[in-house]
């Protein structure tokens, strides 16, 4: 009987006469079966059915092709689902974290943890994303406007994607040069040969992620090709491939050289950058090749979901699991809540973990770079914030409420501290400035 309503289901879907009916769990059989299998299942069941339904009863299928039979009719819920669910069909993606998620837990000959360490990205010594769900994902990148930089949510409400949020997000060094800034390779250097060397006979248009992943897994030592698959791997799953097909996007390749320090480059500002590139698929099928993992995390991340508290966590990569995602996710479409939470509080600061994950190796060094990091983040979104105070002022001039905010604004840069954490200006005001703790009472 059952095999027979799956029959049934199946063959009103292929025919198109209505919507099928969907148990609940079938949403993630959806997810985990491909486009072809699909097929394939539909073509095997639609074959055995022709057989079946001469044996079984005529009339229950005469009915039931009828839409007359109780378990095939959708209540008006079920098929107001079903449109949601075709509102927000899977995107898959080029650049999928799964391949970094395999290289980073399958290398075993290599300290991972010291290697990230030294390189800035401590955080992804735990990384525990394995994919990223495609409804949610559908949503995200067809509501976030590359020009402007704004996720939009239901309710003409939207948020900003910006450098500092990228660091917020996954904890890799901010501030510091350009990766696109940095000289490229001079005409005659064989590195590029080298490196595609590795690929034994693939040209540079066929490889994919998954053949650097393979790579890093097979290394021994943390050399300079280590360096250089790792970020290419890095910046291809967290930033953007270079085509429609995969094809790798070779920046680290052409800009970092045996001689870079890592650290010291701005890594927010080249995933930012891939942000703003990027493009929403223009059909159906197309998959997206921008930052997928950080399109996602911003939206799970600014949006309150009451049901499913998750604390905010800084950077909010290590808090973010693939099975958490997946329950935030199959909760939200149950409920159609894409989009609808409240938006979390900026201005309280999230729960801090400190920007430089992984064992300290040196305290002084850490502490440095802590600072520098926090220094970017302020500077940049100081500029953000007088960029939008200006519009605010020619747009409301004498509004009182503006000149409240802006006051507040000049207070807040008014006492810079000496490294002693005194106040420099010597200036006092009420009570409003925040000093740095270690002078003596
Ligand atoms: C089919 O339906 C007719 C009347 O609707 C009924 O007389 C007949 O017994 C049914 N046949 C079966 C196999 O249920
Ligand atoms: C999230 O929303 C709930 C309900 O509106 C509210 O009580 C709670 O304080 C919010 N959490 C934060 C951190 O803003």
């Amino acid at each position: 009987m059952s095999v027979w309503i799956i029959v049934v289901e199946l063959l009103i879907a292929v025919s198109s006469v209505s919507v099928s009916v969907k148990k609940d769990d079938s949403v993630k059989e959806e997810d985990i079966l491909p486009e072809g299998v699909m097929k394939q299942l539909v073509n095997k069941f639609l074959k055995s059915s022709l057989v079946k339904a001469e044996t079984d009863e005529e009339n229950e299928s005469k009915l039931s092709k009828k839409g007359k039979k109780k378990e095939k009719v959708l209540t008006p819920s079920e098929i107001q689902h079903q449109e949601y669910l075709q509102k927000w069909p899977i995107l898959q993606a080029r650049s999928a974290p799964t391949a970094l998620h395999t290289a980073i837990h399958g290398v075993k000959n290599v300290d991972m943890q010291k290697f990230f360490v030294e390189i800035g990205f401590g955080s992804y010594v735990r990384f525990d994303i394995t994919k990223i769900l495609g409804r949610l994902g559908r949503y995200v990148v067809e509501n976030f406007d590359a020009e402007t930089c704004r996720l939009k949510l239901e309710g003409e409400r939207f948020f900003e994607a910006t450098v500092s949020k990228v660091h917020e997000l996954l904890g890799i060094p901010i501030g510091g040069q350009s990766l696109l800034s940095l000289e490229t390779r001079a005409v005659g250097d064989e590195f590029d040969k080298v490196w595609l060397g590795q690929f034994e006979g693939k040209s540079a248009k066929q490889l994919r992620v998954n053949d650097i992943a393979n790579k890093l897994i097979e290394s021994k030592e943390v050399d300079f090709l280590f360096k250089v698959n790792f970020l290419t791997l890095f910046t291809n799953t967290m930033g953007m491939v270079a085509g429609m097909q995969g094809e790798i996007n070779f920046d680290v390749l052409k800009h970092v050289r045996e001689d870079t320090d890592i650290r010291s480059i701005d890594w927010c500002d080249y995933i930012f950058h891939c942000l703003k590139l990027s493009k929403k698929p223009s059909t159906l099928t197309n998959k997206y090749t921008g930052p997928y993992t950080l399109l996602e995390l911003l939206y799970l991340d600014s949006t309150n979901y009451t049901k499913l508290p998750v604390p905010r966590t800084r950077p909010a990569i290590k808090q973010w699991s693939t099975n958490l995602m997946s329950q935030r996710h199959d909760m939200e479409l149950k409920e159609e809540y894409f989009g609808m939470s409240e938006l979390f509080d900026e201005s309280e600061l999230p729960e801090t973990e400190g920007f430089v994950a992984g064992c300290s190796s040196s305290y002084k060094k850490d502490l440095l770079k802590n600072l520098e990091e926090k220094l970017a983040v302020i500077s940049n979104e100081r500029a953000c914030f007088e960029e939008l105070l200006t519009t605010a002022g020619l747009e409301f001039p004498g509004d009182l409420d503006l000149i409240e905010l802006h006051k507040k604004y000049v207070q807040i840069f008014k006492h810079p501290v000496a490294l002693n954490g005194e106040d420099l200006d010597g200036d006092d005001d009420n009570g409003n400035d925040r000093r740095l703790s270690g002078t003596d009472p």
